[in-house]
């Protein structure tokens, strides 16, 4: 594997090999090699792979602000950083209190790395949800500052967190009067289709400072409607062509036992759900929808969730010991530190 890695075009050929059995086995066996093309560092574009139909960037947008009503009318109690919007909706929040703890492992570990703030030095944070982000640069002394799509988080994050701005606006449309130190970005930009993820890096680059920061936490594995995931190598080069240099990764949600159990029971769930439900024309509006408004009986979720609490715990364990990084194993997302050139 570590040959592979090196040699350009020893990639080249496992690429092309991965693309040929990929179309000849189908999507489900793509979804399994795409988590070793990240695990030999695949250069090229993921959506090759792929024939979902992705929204558009007007229907990314209004997916968002769908998913922002829905959580303004449900209770949210026990979950004060949404983690049912931002996270995985529908999910039982056991299973995003898992994922939102090695974010925060990861998110930390590439903060660690840094320079602490000189006084008044600031922090923009990009699609900041409920302000869990925010929260942190705070009190690790940044000036703070939160955009999102959703206007009712942000109505919210303003009353709880009175000493931080926050602004409901796209980033794409955002400007500051100062350049910001510190720009970091938790799941956002894999929710921008792919040209304009571009449009978007630009952007990151113009709000900073020149040496200043890009700390940023993305999906290198997941396709969807709505999730534009790219490869590490990928992500390197997109900010590479808008000015920036790679100075850190910190690869999270290894999850070996989650994935051992999904993959376990894709054969099952796929046959239970609906063919559209795994991505041929969805509407912004269908995706949008909390499961439990769709659902009337969970028991068949219940039983399905008792072994996954198992895998959940057992990668309690186990995660924090792979995220020292001492087996080269495919993740799902990975965690980033980009420097302003
Ligand atoms: C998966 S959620 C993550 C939220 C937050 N970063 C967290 O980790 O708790 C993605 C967020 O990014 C926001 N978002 C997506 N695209 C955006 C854009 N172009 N500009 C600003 N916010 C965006 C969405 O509204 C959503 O709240």
């Amino acid at each position: 594997m570590l040959i592979v890695q090196r040699c350009a075009m020893l990639r080249q050929l496992w690429t092309q090999a991965t693309l040929l059995v990929c179309h000849m086995l189908g999507r489900s066996s793509q979804r399994l090699l795409a988590g070793y093309r990240n695990a030999v560092g695949y250069v090229g574009s993921l959506a090759e792979l792929n024939s979902l139909d992705r929204f558009e960037w007007p229907e990314v947008k209004r997916y968002w602000e769908l998913r922002s009503s829905y959580w303004a009318r449900s209770p949210h109690d026990g979950d004060p950083h949404a983690l049912q919007n931002v996270c995985h909706p529908g999910a039982p929040l056991w299973l995003n209190r898992y994922y939102a703890r090695f974010q925060e492992m990861a998110y930390q570990a590439l903060l660690d790395l840094l320079p602490p703030p000189a006084p008044k030095q600031r922090a923009l944070d990009v699609g900041c949800g409920a302000g869990r982000w925010c929260r942190l640069l705070y009190e690790r002394g940044y000036h703070t500052v939160g955009i999102d799509l959703q206007p009712d988080l942000i109505q919210s994050n303003r009353s709880r967190y009175p000493h931080i701005d926050f602004l409901c606006t796209p980033v794409q449309e955002y400007s500051a009067e100062e350049p910001f130190d510190l720009v970091s970005s938790v799941t956002v930009i894999q929710h921008v289709p792919f040209e304009e993820q571009k449009v978007v890096i630009r952007k990151l680059r113009e709000l900073l400072r020149r040496g200043g920061y890009v700390v940023m936490l993305e999906n290198i594995y997941d396709e969807a409607p709505h999730v534009f995931s790219r490869a590490i190598d990928d992500w390197h080069e997109v900010f590479e062509d808008a000015g920036f240099r790679n100075v850190a990764i910190q690869r999270y949600d290894y999850s070996l036992f989650i994935r051992l159990y999904s993959w376990l029971t894709q054969p099952l769930v796929s046959a239970l759900r609906p063919q559209r439900s795994r991505g041929k024309g969805l509407t912004p509006e269908e995706l949008a929808t909390p499961r439990d408004l769709k659902r009337s009986v969970n028991v068949t979720r219940a039983i399905y969730n008792l072994p996954k609490r198992l895998a959940v715990g057992l990668d309690t364990m186990v995660e924090p010991v792979l995220m020292r990084g001492i087996m080269p194993l495919p993740t799902v997302h990975c965690g980033f530190i980009f420097q302003a050139m």
